[in-house]
C-alpha cells in the first residue's frame, strides 16, 4: 500500500518552486538531513519533499548525509520516494533537456556511508533491481503522457564533485551506462534497506564529458538545459501523483 510519498529534489530545486508548508526539522541518529522536510500539495495529495543539496545548494554529492535523509523520510511515514537527479547524457538517445528513468545502476562511488547496519553486523541487501519497477513505470508513463518520453537505461554513479574525464565517460559507456550522475547512490540502497520504494526521474542537463557535438562548456550547458529539464519535471508531477495508488 502506498502511504506518504516524498520527492528528493536535487540540483535546481528552487527552480521547481515547490510549496514549503510545515517545514519539519527532523533529528536522526545520523545527524541532520540536508534540509527540513516540507509538505506540498499536488493534485489534492499531500507530499513531503527534501532538498538533497540543502536549500541553498551548499552540500556536494559526496558530502550529502544520505542516511539522515532517508531516515528522516522513513520516520515521517514515507513509503514511496521519487528522486529527481541531474545527470550527464552518455547515450546519444538521451538529449540534454530531456528525461530518463533508469532501470539499473552501476556504483562507482567510494567512501560513502552506504548502510544503516550498525558496525559489527552484516546486511547483504538484495539489490538485483535497484529501483522500484512499478514506481519507475509510473514516472515513465507520466512523462510519456506529458509529451516528454523518458529514456530508460543505466545510471552510472560517480563520486564527484568534479566532472568526469572523456576517458572515464568512454569507460562508463563500455560498461553500459546511459547517463552519469553523482547522487543515486547510496540513496537507492538506503531506501531499499529502510523499506522505501524508490525510483529516479533523471534530468539530463549536459552532454557527458567528451560527448558534446560542438564545443560548449559543460557549465553553460547545465545552465541552459536544467531550466528545460526541470520544466518537464514540473509538468509531469501532477499526472504522476494522480497515477499513484491511494494513500494508506
Ligand atoms: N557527470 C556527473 N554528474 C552530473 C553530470 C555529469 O556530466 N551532469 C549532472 N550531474
Amino acid at each position: 500500500m502506498t502511504g506518504a510519498v516524498a520527492l528528493i529534489v536535487g540540483s535546481g530545486a528552487p527552480r521547481l518552486e515547490l510549496e514549503s508548508e510545515q517545514r519539519q526539522t527532523v533529528e536522526t541518529p545520523y545527524g541532520a538531513p540536508s534540509s527540513p522536510v516540507s509538505t506540498l500539495t499536488i493534485g489534492g495529495r499531500r507530499l513531503r519533499w527534501l532538498a538533497r543539496h540543502g536549500l541553498h545548494h551548499g552540500i556536494a554529492p559526496h558530502e550529502i548525509n544520505y542516511r539522515a535523509n532517508l531516515w528522516a523520510l522513513h520516520a515521517l511515514g514515507v513509503t514511496d520516494c521519487i528522486a529527481i537527479n541531474a545527470v550527464g547524457a552518455i547515450d546519444p538517445a538521451l538529449l540534454p533537456g530531456r528525461l530518463a528513468v533508469p532501470r539499473q545502476l552501476i556504483d562507482y562511488t567510494w567512501g560513502r556511508a552506504a548502510s544503516f547496519a550498525p558496525a559489527g553486523t552484516v546486511v547483504h541487501t538484495d539489490f538485483t533491481e535497484p529501483f522500484d519497477a512499478a514506481l519507475a513505470a509510473r514516472i515513465a508513463g507520466a512523462a510519456e503522457r506529458c509529451g516528454s518520453p523518458a529514456v530508460a537505461g543505466v545510471y552510472g554513479v560517480t563520486q564527484g564533485p568534479r566532472l568526469e574525464t572523456a576517458a572515464e565517460i568512454d569507460r562508463l559507456e563500455r560498461d553500459g551506462c546511459t547517463m552519469v550522475g553523482m547522487t543515486a547512490m547510496p540513496e537507492a540502497v538506503l531506501a531499499r534497506e529502510i523499506g522505501i520504494r524508490y525510483a529516479v526521474c533523471a534530468v539530463a542537463v549536459n552532454y557527458a564529458a567528451g560527448r558534446e557535438p560542438a564545443a560548449a562548456p559543460i557549465h553553460s550547458q547545465i545552465e541552459r538545459y536544467l531550466e528545460e529539464g526541470l520544466g518537464r519535471v514540473a509538468a509531469l508531477l501532477e499526472p504522476l501523483v494522480g497515477s499513484l495508488p491511494a494513500g494508506a
